[in-house]
């Protein structure tokens, strides 16, 4: 494990979108250090969660960092109104950008941090060209476009392989992992090698958020 202290990002799919100003203080006084803000467009993933309009509200009364997750085929289109916005950092598919490189670039030119995700099914190959030029890289441990699904295990390699290639350049990426990741979970993908753990059914469904983030540290 490289990095050792563990970041814990709340997951606001989970949350009660009627009380979402209240969860989002619930995620902080819980010791959570980021929000983990999804955004699905119903194309690259089946469903349809939300966007601008709900991260500008987000963005308003956040106290910790908003981590954007876009599950959108060419997200680029968006990213200056994001960061605008309030994102503190965004992560795209690699599966879902036409020139990915310059997708990165164009986050970083927004001053904010930038992230590449791979599905399941994409082999962690696919995104050793783009190392150098990311803050962090984003394992799925579900298949993306919904919470509440079990993780998947056979995620752990890829999570290895990816910190192995990072130490190999001398990098010191952050490593997160999304999806079913739970108090059992944890260990299993801190061990392999991630260091910023996504969580939303989780943590919203504890009856004591403090301790169930205590359980992902
Ligand atoms: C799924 C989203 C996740 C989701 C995780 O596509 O990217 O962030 O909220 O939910 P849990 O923690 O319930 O698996
Ligand atoms: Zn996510």
């Amino acid at each position: 494990m490289n990095n050792t202290k563990t970041i814990v990002a709340a997951s606001l799919l989970s949350a009660d979108f009627a009380e979402l100003g209240r969860d989002c203080k619930r995620a902080a006084e819980a010791g959570c250090d980021w929000l983990h803000f999804d955004i699905m467009d119903g194309l690259f993933v089946p469903s349809i969660s939300f966007g601008g309009p709900v991260l500008k509200t987000v963005g308003r009364i956040a106290e910790l960092p908003i981590d954007v997750h876009m599950m959108v085929t060419e997200p680029v289109r968006y990213l200056e109104r994001y960061a605008a916005l309030g994102a503190a950092g965004i992560t795209v598919h690699v599966e879902a950008c036409e020139d990915v490189s310059a997708t990165l670039k164009a986050i970083h030119a927004q001053g904010i941090r930038a992230g590449i995700s791979l599905k399941p099914a994409t082999p962690a190959e696919a995104i050793f060209p783009n190392l150098d030029d990311v803050d962090m890289v984003l394992v799925m441990t579900v298949e993306p476009g919904f919470g509440g699904q079990a993780f998947m295990p056979d995620m752990l390699p890829k999570i290895r392989a990816i910190r192995a290639a990072l130490d190999e350049r001398g990098l010191d990426t952050d490593i997160e992992v999304d999806g079913g990741i739970n108090g059992e979970t944890a260990h299993l993908v801190r061990e392999a090698g991630a260091n910023v753990l996504v969580s939303g059914s989780y943590l919203f469904a504890a009856e004591d958020m403090s301790a169930a983030v205590a359980s992902l540290k």
